[in-house]
């Protein structure tokens, strides 16, 4: 490259991502604004505020919330996905939820149906590559699971909705409850995914994989309580969507210094870094790829993430040849 190019950005990929989590203040102040609404007591300079896992949750909430058109989620995906390719990312997937969509008013399939032309937009402008994930959320319980399942499986989506997971708040259900919803997406094709091991311990991770027969976890950090489940996770090649940044601002670990990354890698798992929420943990992807350094994962090791973020990425076979 010419020497007054900038250097080109390390190339990264995302696979775990909630899309409404990914919505900057400056958007949600205006959405806001057009509603009549304030986010004060949400919202504190370009971060959102909460004090923990359940204020969280609800101050995500109150952000999808705001939500309200096609075109709201159209911009949302094009605005998100174009910041990501400037960090360098080619690939990314997104978890989207039916439930928030229904609550704010919007009917689900022209949710996706939006969400899908920015991700076409944001691909024929920056050439990132971007997928869907339907998630259904754990507190609303199992049986709205099995339809977002259903949901996610619509031949309308095939090619964009490629992936069906479980976010919400680990603590509520225990993870055999899903597996009706589960099995209705691994019959119609779809890749699994499932949040554990982010505020359950090892018990939930190990049901999780036993109940809901997953090829990845969503965080799964705390597999690590327990040697024979990292050994069993490292010979089935079950791969980490690890969020360090996310981890620190929950308060799953007090600090980097005890997040478990360097001692999974050194034990052979396969990980990868991703953003999560990013403005209500202040962060992005550029810093998890930070964050992961500073934890001592060198350059190779970093390309490492990347190259198994696109090899365990819910995507046809032409498309992850061409990524790899
Ligand atoms: N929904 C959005 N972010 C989440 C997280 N970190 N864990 C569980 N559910 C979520
Ligand atoms: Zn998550």
């Amino acid at each position: 490259a010419a020497a007054d190019q900038p250097a080109a950005p390390f190339p990264k990929a995302e696979i775990h991502c909630h899309v409404e989590g990914a919505a900057p203040v400056a958007l949600a102040r205006e959405l806001a604004a057009r509603a009549g609404r304030s986010l004060d007591g949400i919202v504190s300079g370009e971060t959102y505020r909460w004090q923990d896992f359940d204020s969280f949750l609800a101050a995500y909430d109150a952000v999808a919330g705001l939500f309200k058109t096609p075109e709201d989620y159209e911009r949302l995906a094009l605005d998100y996905l174009s910041g990501l390719a400037r960090q360098g990312a080619i690939y990314s997937e997104l978890f989207v939820s039916p439930d928030h969509a229904r609550a704010a008013g919007l009917a689900p399939a022209d949710y996706i149906r939006a969400l899908g032309r920015g991700a076409k937009a944001a691909e024929d402008a920056h050439g990132i590559v971007c997928r869907l994930i339907v998630v259904a959320i754990r507190h609303l319980g199992p049986e709205r699971a099995v339809e977002a399942a259903r949901f996610a499986r619509d031949p309308a989506f095939t090619g964009l909705v490629t992936g069906f997971g479980l976010a919400g708040n680990e603590r509520s259900h225990a993870p055999r409850a899903f597996a009706p919803a589960f099995d209705v997406a691994r019959e119609a094709g779809l890749g699994l995914t499932a949040h554990a091991g982010e505020f359950a311990g090892a018990d939930g991770v190990r049901e999780t994989l036993d109940a809901l027969k997953v090829s990845r976890l969503g965080h799964g950090v705390r597999a690590v309580e327990d040697e024979d489940l990292v050994r069993r996770i490292v010979a089935e090649g079950i791969v980490l969507e690890t969020c360090p940044g996310s981890n620190i601002a929950l308060g799953v670990y007090p600090s980097l210094d005890a997040h478990p990354l360097p001692v999974l890698a050194r034990a052979g798992v396969r990980l990868t870094v991703n953003s999560d929420d990013p403005p209500f943990f202040a962060t992005d992807l550029s810093r998890e790829y930070e964050l992961a350094a500073a934890m001592g994962l060198d350059a190779a090791r970093r390309a490492g993430l990347t190259r198994t973020a696109i090899e365990a990425a819910f995507v046809d076979e032409p498309t992850r040849g061409r990524l790899l």
